[in-house]
């Protein structure tokens, strides 16, 4: 079982692998991986509701999707990302849907994309009991501001974000995504905080490693450039579809061990 402090432990001695799932069936395989942690990130907006950003996801959602994932893991520790608009309005808001994740999704944690708005709130979280992993850098939930760009590439915005990792790391938060942002930035992050980093886009030097599952597994239409695919997925699925359309269609499909006949039922008419 992983658990928020298994994987503080765990850092610096091995690295920590992460991926996200927003079903059971994927959850299984990545737990049954040995995977880490397991995100349902919000970018289920893209990658399974259909939406063009990750703006659109309610809470609801998000606690249908973990609530599904956690069935079906039995080790990976299991954070819920909170949706755009649902956590930094009001504190008793925040709380209340941060809370849902654990009370009613069974999650062991919540990440928030963070910002100067967020390190009262990690703290109060914490305090509360619902572990928080911090997230920096590409914050997609800001793309009407920043656009999806890398992030961190100016000696103030690189120090901004140091900054805002340490005081992440002092309100309590359990571990910190970096998205997108320069490999020696994140290096030196990583140096500075003692709280295990986890990254994405940024170089091999942070604690571990986190894709999204559909761009590793060849499911997604497009890749962000920093990602690698290790399947071919949607190959797959697409012959094994025409493969059933084609059976149907040529009456291959379906056969005898596909049916069954009751002898008494021959002549109903
Ligand atoms: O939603 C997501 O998939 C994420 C990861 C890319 C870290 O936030
Ligand atoms: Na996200």
């Amino acid at each position: 079982m992983t658990t928020v402090r298994s994987l503080r432990a765990k850092a610096g001695e091995e690295p920590i692998t992460m991926l996200t799932a927003y079903d059971a069936p994927t959850a299984r395989v990545v737990d049954e991986a040995g995977v880490d942690v397991i995100l349902v990130g919000d970018s289920m907006g893209n990658e399974a509701l259909g939406y063009d950003s990750t703006l659109p996801v309610t809470v609801e959602e998000m606690a249908s999707r973990t609530a599904a994932v956690a069935r079906a893991t039995d080790d990976a520790l299991v954070v819920a990302d909170m949706p755009f608009l649902s956590y930094g309005v009001s504190e008793a808001q925040s709380v209340e849907h941060c809370g849902r994740m654990l009370k009613e999704a069974d999650a062991d944690a919540v990440k928030l994309e963070s910002g100067p708005h967020t390190v009262a709130l990690t703290e109060t979280l914490v305090r509360l009991g619902i572990p928080v992993q911090a997230h920096l850098g590409l914050t997609p939930q800001h793309v009407k501001e920043t656009g999806l760009f890398r992030q961190g590439t100016t000696r103030d915005e690189a120090r901004e974000m140091l900054d805002l990792a340490r005081q992440h790391a002092d309100a309590g938060a359990f571990s910190l995504v970096l998205e997108h942002v320069p490999a020696n930035v994140a290096r030196q992050i990583t140096e500075s905080i003692d709280i295990p980093t986890v990254g994405i886009g940024a170089g091999p030097d942070c604690d571990g490693q986190v894709l999204v599952v559909n761009d590793v597994i060849g499911l997604s239409e497009s890749a962000a450039p920093f990602s690698k695919q290790f399947g071919d997925v949607r190959g797959e699925m697409a012959s094994a579809v025409a493969g059933y359309k084609e059976a149907v269609e040529s009456g291959a499909y379906p056969a005898e061990e596909h049916s069954h006949v009751e002898d008494e039922l021959d002549e109903l008419y």
